[in-house]
């Protein structure tokens, strides 16, 4: 079969032939429809993700992590998680059977694998317990991630959205998908502190930051007091790492600040995951929820897995048998 194929960390995926996956007990062969590359997929490949070992065990490798596919007897189902070093970027892949769940009905596989992304937006609820009306802080906002949190907070109930990120442009798009502030995290430490300062006005209750690093670093400095008080709580949920994996955070940002930090795992089980999932395709069906998404067929993979122009769009790699069906897309 062809497949999506890595020969070294840190590699390239190249379009390839590689031996047909076989299941064992417990497993099932799946025929790929459709795969979302995500950063998570790209950090695996490079070795830069904490879970890197745990799926890279062995080179040639397949990369990525879960997509959309029909079991041998047709059934269109979702699968994580396959057999290192089988991934999800192949005509075919071996999962175990319990990594199938049933794929949404009536929705196009490329949305449904790409919906996985509208999830992390739910941690504004599930981690951070967001009450209707709080404002909320969404760091990283102008990606795939960050723009389905603004709609997701925005349809959760949140009162006031800021977002960051780095293009004025994509910033304005925000404003259209529910944001009421932006903030432009590419200028001086001290203008981006102050950036942050002027538009909490009541304070952030929730952050959800797919940024981490220096902006992060410049939030934090924001919501330090600068006299003897109590502050108001911050929850603030790390989510991503675009702007960097660790920042420097003083101890006087935590004694007086008010914020707490958790991750998006925070209270996430399977229960909760499915149904955040659920309610992303609900809400992709009868359209509170789109999005932009780049399909490519597999024979690309190389071109596509390097791209850096997709602005908020996430790149989905189909099969060419996929069926269509328009739900989702802006
Ligand atoms: N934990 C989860 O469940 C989960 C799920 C999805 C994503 N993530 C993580 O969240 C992050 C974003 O994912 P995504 O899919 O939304 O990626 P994406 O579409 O590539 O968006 C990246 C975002 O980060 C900004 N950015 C990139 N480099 C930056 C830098 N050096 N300084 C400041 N801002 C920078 C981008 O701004 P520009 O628009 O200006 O480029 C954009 O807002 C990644 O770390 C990803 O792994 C986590």
């Amino acid at each position: 079969m062809k497949a999506a194929v890595l020969h070294e960390i840190g590699g390239i995926p190249r379009y390839e032939d590689f031996p047909e996956p076989v299941a064992g007990d417990g497993e099932v062969v799946v025929e790929v429809k459709a795969v979302a590359v995500e950063n998570v997929d790209k950090a695996m490949a490079t070795g830069t993700h904490f879970a890197s070992k745990q799926f890279l065990t062995q080179l040639p490798a397949i990369p990525g992590f879960d997509g959309i596919g029909t079991l041998p007897d047709g059934t269109l189902v979702g699968f994580g998680r396959p057999r290192p070093p089988y991934g999800a970027l192949a005509e075919r892949t071996v999962v175990a059977k319990s990594n199938i769940v049933p794929a949404p009905e009536g929705v196009d596989p490329a949305v449904a694998v790409a919906l996985s992304s509208a999830v992390t937006g739910f941690a504004v609820r599930t981690a951070a317990e967001l009450a209707p009306g709080e404002t909320v802080l969404i760091q990283g906002a102008t990606g795939v991630a960050g723009r389905l949190a603004v709609k997701v907070a925005r349809l959760l109930g949140a009162g006031r959205i800021v977002c960051t990120g780095r293009d004025d442009v994509a910033l304005q798009e925000l404003r259209t998908l529910g944001a009421d502030t932006v903030i432009n995290t590419a200028v001086s430490d001290e203008a981006l502190v102050r950036a942050y300062t002027d538009a909490a006005v009541g304070g952030y209750d929730v952050v959800l930051d797919f940024l981490w690093g220096r902006p992060t670093e410049m939030l934090l400095r924001a919501l330090t007091p600068e006299k003897l008080k109590m502050a108001k709580p911050t929850r603030l949920v790390q989510a991503g790492e675009s702007a960097g994996p660790a920042l420097t955070i003083a101890a006087q940002s935590l004694r007086m600040s008010g914020v707490e930090i958790c991750g998006v795992g925070k209270n996430l089980d399977a229960t909760s995951m499915a149904d955040a999932y659920n309610q992303v395709v609900e809400w992709a069906r009868d359209g509170s929820l789109t999005f932009d998404l780049e399909r490519v067929p597999l024979s690309q993979i190389e071109a596509a897995w390097q791209r850096t122009d997709l602005r908020g769009r996430r790149l989905v790699v189909t099969s060419s048998s996929e069926p269509k069906c328009a739900t989702g897309e802006d």
